[in-house]
């Protein structure tokens, strides 16, 4: 017998949080419709996911909230598994990273790695950001602030041990550069070239004395292996790698594609396949960085408070249609915007609208003129092209699933849907139906568009689970799925008997719908902002009116020695009054950038020396959430000296 070809594809494994949000559920519903696919192409598909429940940050919570780190998890994990199982995500293994056929596994690997030399005794010294369990140089982060979350690092000062990365950082180029593959998109590849591999790989600390919350190194007992080398080992430690049962391992490693966010692209491509080369393993054929979910033009994350319920969202519209909201309206490899208004119009013109009437008025139509009995057809020219758009549907979709475009596919799919209702509006069988000589064109056409809803049934089966079963009961059918039924049209039998059943999406009052759900999605950036407005204590004109404000023009700059941070400036106040500026913008604005900019001076701010160079006023920035500066300049040409009030 043939062996059946097979397909390993992952999620991250999430950080146990009691809340996940709609942005979580976002990797893990598009990695379930991936593999629904593929077990529907006839592979043998092993599809993980779980929970990363070591570290510093898990540790403080359960501190916090006064529990053991393991009761915290436990209590958690058990809401996460829930959560999927509510969101129809049909996993093969659910690893937790204090299941202790990891932890063996993991203390195994910190040992062979250690005793290859490639990892090593040392102290590190330099920044952490604990909610990313990320170690950052001076350099990476500038102020101490997290280039990838925004939040304060903390300086971190113990005794580690030490991972080779640079010994492999050169074979690393070299792979990525001859598997053109491996990181997708293509976008995400230049940016871990150019960010991270060509500037030059420094060794990695991977483990920590400072907190216990983790799998001790076996042999040092006062170090625990540091998260992230923890947490990606779960790819092989799922299936059995260094345990006595190695078979998963040998039948699905190296993974097909390992799905995940676009922040964490860096430990997947840098960490991860280093510690597979050290460890002499096949890399994963993929790697796949996709967008983030954001809510009004941040990421939606917890710590920002602007995270939307998935549990809520699936009560009230259900899980099919969020689903489909997640996986169509947010271009895969992009970040998409959620919005409630978005949401509804999904659900009410594609949902409500083009497949679901059509579906009712097919078998409603079926019904009324053929006593329900599905028409024998007699293909003509007028219905050639709606075969051929239905018939090479299960290519275009494979097409589409194969380049991991989850969002392209489903708009094929609703390509055909919105063909047949235009059809529909081109053959008009109720005029049809007026004459006894049109019967066998009525028939034909009613023929084909119940036939084209079962290809649709199939098609959209990975997406949205429980549709596929309601579309075929009311065409008469099984719900049996089967991917090669639907590369030829013609599949479905003249005289299956179709039942008229409940409409399969019910039409929202947008209105209405808009208010209540209004109510429930919190708008935390504006709320960050008032936080910001109110964030010094209040002062009188007369206070603000002591500061005084004016335009500049930059004569020259040049960067200060022994400062990353910091421009010289020169700035004329008015023609040969000029002033000496130092400015903390060089991460952000190069010397040639700034000359002969307008700028906003504090002229009377006493003058002080920074590195030794003196500085005769502030110029002033806009400084984002990440801490970016943004030179504030007059909005049209205004005279150098200009009062700004
Ligand atoms: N524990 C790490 C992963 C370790 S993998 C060896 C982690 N966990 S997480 O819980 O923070 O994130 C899990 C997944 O959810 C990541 O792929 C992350 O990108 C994704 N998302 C979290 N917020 C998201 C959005 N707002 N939008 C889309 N995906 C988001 O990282």
């Amino acid at each position: 017998m043939e062996k059946k070809k097979t397909f390993y594809i992952t999620t991250p494994i999430y950080y146990p949080s009691d809340k996940l949000h709609i942005g979580h559920s976002y990797t893990t519903v598009a990695a379930d419709a991936m593999a629904r696919f593929k077990r529907l192409k006839g592979y043998d598909v092993f599809f993980l996911t779980g929970t990363d429940e070591h570290g510093q940050k898990i540790e403080e919570k359960a501190r916090a909230k006064g529990v053991e780190p393991q009761q915290f998890v436990d209590e958690i994990v058990d809401g996460i598994k829930k959560l999927w199982k509510l969101m129809d995500v049909e996993y093969d293994d659910f690893l937790r990273t204090t299941d202790e056929r990891h932890v063996q596994a993991v203390q195994k690997i910190f040992k062979r790695l250690y005793d290859q030399g490639d990892i090593y005794k040392g102290e590190y010294s330099g920044l952490y950001c604990t909610p990313c369990e990320s170690f950052w140089t001076e350099t990476q982060a500038p102020d101490g602030v997290c280039p990838d979350c925004g939040r304060p690092c903390h300086v971190v000062k113990e005794e580690s041990y030490f991972f080779r990365l640079s010994k492999y950082a050169d074979r690393l180029i070299e792979y990525i550069n001859t598997h053109p593959d491996f990181i997708q998109p293509p976008s995400r590849k230049n940016e871990m070239l150019n960010n991270f591999l060509l500037p030059g790989l420094e060794d990695l600390s991977v483990s920590r004395t400072s907190f216990k919350w983790g799998i001790p190194v076996t042999f040092d007992d006062k170090h625990v292996v540091y998260v992230w080398l923890d947490a990606l080992s779960n790819y092989i430690t799922a299936l059995g790698y260094l345990s006595d049962n190695e078979e998963l391992f040998k039948k699905f490693w190296p993974a097909d594609v390992h799905l995940v966010g676009k922040e964490i692209v860096r430990f997947h491509t840098i960490i991860w396949p280093i510690m597979l080369m050290a460890l002499d393993l096949p890399l994963p054929k993929q790697v796949y960085g996709h967008g983030w979910l954001v809510l009004q033009g941040g990421k939606m994350s917890k710590s920002k408070g602007n995270v939307v319920d998935p549990v809520m969202l699936c009560e009230r519209y259900g899980v099919d249609a969020i689903r489909y909201f997640l996986l169509r309206e947010i271009p895969f490899g992009s970040d998409g915007q959620f919005s409630n208004e978005a949401l509804l119009s999904r659900i009410n013109s594609d949902l409500a609208n083009d497949l679901g009437n059509l579906l009712s008025r097919t078998v409603a139509m079926i019904e009324k003129y053929f006593g329900g009995v599905v028409p024998s057809p007699v293909q003509t020219e007028a219905d050639a092209e709606l075969v051929a758009l239905a018939e090479g549907l299960a290519d275009k979709v494979t097409a589409d699933m194969d380049g991991m475009n989850p969002s392209q596919a489903l708009s094929d799919i609703w390509d055909v849907i919105k063909r047949c209702n235009k059809y529909i509006d081109e053959t008009a069988p109720w005029v049809l139906a007026r004459e006894e000589a049109n019967r066998e064109r009525l028939g034909t056409v009613l023929y084909n568009l119940a036939e084209t809803l079962r290809i649709v049934a199939v098609a959209v089966s990975p997406f949205m689970p429980s549709t596929p079963a309601k579309m075929l009961a009311q065409l008469g059918l099984t719900d049996e799925l089967d991917w090669s039924s639907i590369e030829r049209f013609g599949g479905l039998k003249p005289g299956t008997i179709v039942h008229k059943g409940e409409a399969l999406f019910a039409r929202i009052d947008t209105a209405k719908e808009l208010a209540e759900l209004e109510a429930k999605t919190p708008k935390a950036p504006a709320a960050q902002a008032k936080q910001t407005r109110i964030a010094k204590p209040e002062i009188d004109i007369e206070e603000f009116s002591r500061t005084e404000l004016r335009v500049a023009t930059v004569l020259t700059a040049e960067p200060v020695k022994k400062s990353d941070k910091l421009l010289h400036l020169t700035v004329e106040l008015a023609p040969g009054e000029n002033r000496s500026v130092v400015s903390g913008i060089a991460k952000y604005y190069t010397a040639e950038d700034m000359v002969g900019k307008k700028v906003i001076l504090v002229t009377n701010l006493k003058p002080c020396k920074m590195c030794g160079v003196l500085s005769e006023g502030m110029i002033l920035c806009a400084a984002d959430e990440t801490g970016k500066l943004t030179i504030v300049s007059p909005e049209s040409a205004v005279a150098s000296g200009s009062e700004v009030r």
